[in-house]
């Protein structure tokens, strides 16, 4: 039977609580879009009835669309239980429930068969574990020829303001450029079909729906730090975002 609200949430999900509560019910919770998505997709061969996951689903923007596109199932997995109840909302409302599975658990750890998948999705995610160490856990999921398709923070400028600098050195110090993106995933047998640059658009797009988020909870407690951080994120972005941005990586286990 098809899981169902209210799913859990890992236990580490704690930490996160006050921006989990400024983002919830927003559909994308990072840089993105449906067209990027299939422009992704339509790079990844596949075989007939692939076996498909979504890492790091959150309320499943690129789940529905797969689920949609492909007419297979999805595992949608999240480690945020709240982010899972607006997925199912979601796919229920579209009709689209027989084929998301929604499920509570760790992209470190995320408990699928080795060498099972032919298409390994994730946007926005992999930060949270880095880059080599994501993809060193996340390879041994594939069948061989399975597909790896990634979002990741990158930099785009070898030499970045300080404003951009100092803002990533706080949320991932270790985030990588494309060309050393591309040979770290080449050295891990992973052979690089395509890349490319997800357009500005779909980084505004995104702080817009975050600047309402930061309106709406404008006189809610204990929040006004984190919203002063948002909208300092959002004007470094403003300032310096042709420094960094977020590449799609399309990439084939050997
Ligand atoms: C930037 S959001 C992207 C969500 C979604 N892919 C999207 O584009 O809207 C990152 C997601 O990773 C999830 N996440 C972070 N660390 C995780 C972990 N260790 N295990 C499972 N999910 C995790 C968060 O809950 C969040 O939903």
């Amino acid at each position: 039977m098809n899981p169902h609200p209210p799913f859990p949430s890992m236990p580490f999900m704690t930490a996160w609580a006050p921006l989990l509560h400024l983002f919830q019910g927003m559909l994308r919770r990072g840089p993105g879009s449906e067209a990027s998505t299939l422009r992704a997709l339509s790079l990844c061969p596949l075989p007939a009835h692939p076996k498909v996951a979504d890492l790091g689903c959150g309320s499943g923007a690129s789940a529905l669309l797969l689920a949609r596109t492909l007419q297979v199932p999805i595992l949608a997995l999240d480690a945020d239980g709240s982010a899972l109840d607006v997925l199912w909302a979601a796919a229920e409302a579209q009709g689209l429930l027989p084929l998301v599975l929604p499920r509570c658990g760790d992209i470190a750890a995320p408990e699928i068969l080795p060498g099972s998948l032919d298409l390994l999705w994730s946007e926005g995610a992999i930060s949270h574990l880095g880059w080599e160490p994501g993809l060193r856990i996340w390879r041994e999921l594939m069948r061989p020829g399975g597909i790896m398709a990634i979002t990741e923070a990158t930099w785009f400028d070898p030499d970045p303001p300080e404003l951009a600098r100092r803002l990533w050195a706080e949320w991932y110090p270790g985030m990588g450029s494309e060309a050393s993106n591309l040979a770290i995933a080449r050295d891990l047998g992973l052979e690089v079909l395509a890349h490319f640059r997800l357009p500005r658009q779909d980084w505004w797009d995104y702080y817009a729906a975050v600047e309402q988020q930061c309106c709406r909870h404008a006189q809610t407690l204990g929040l006004a730090e984190l919203i002063d951080a948002q909208r300092s994120e959002i004007e470094t972005y403003r300032q310096t975002g042709h420094s960094y941005g977020y590449t799609f990586y399309i990439l084939r286990k050997a």
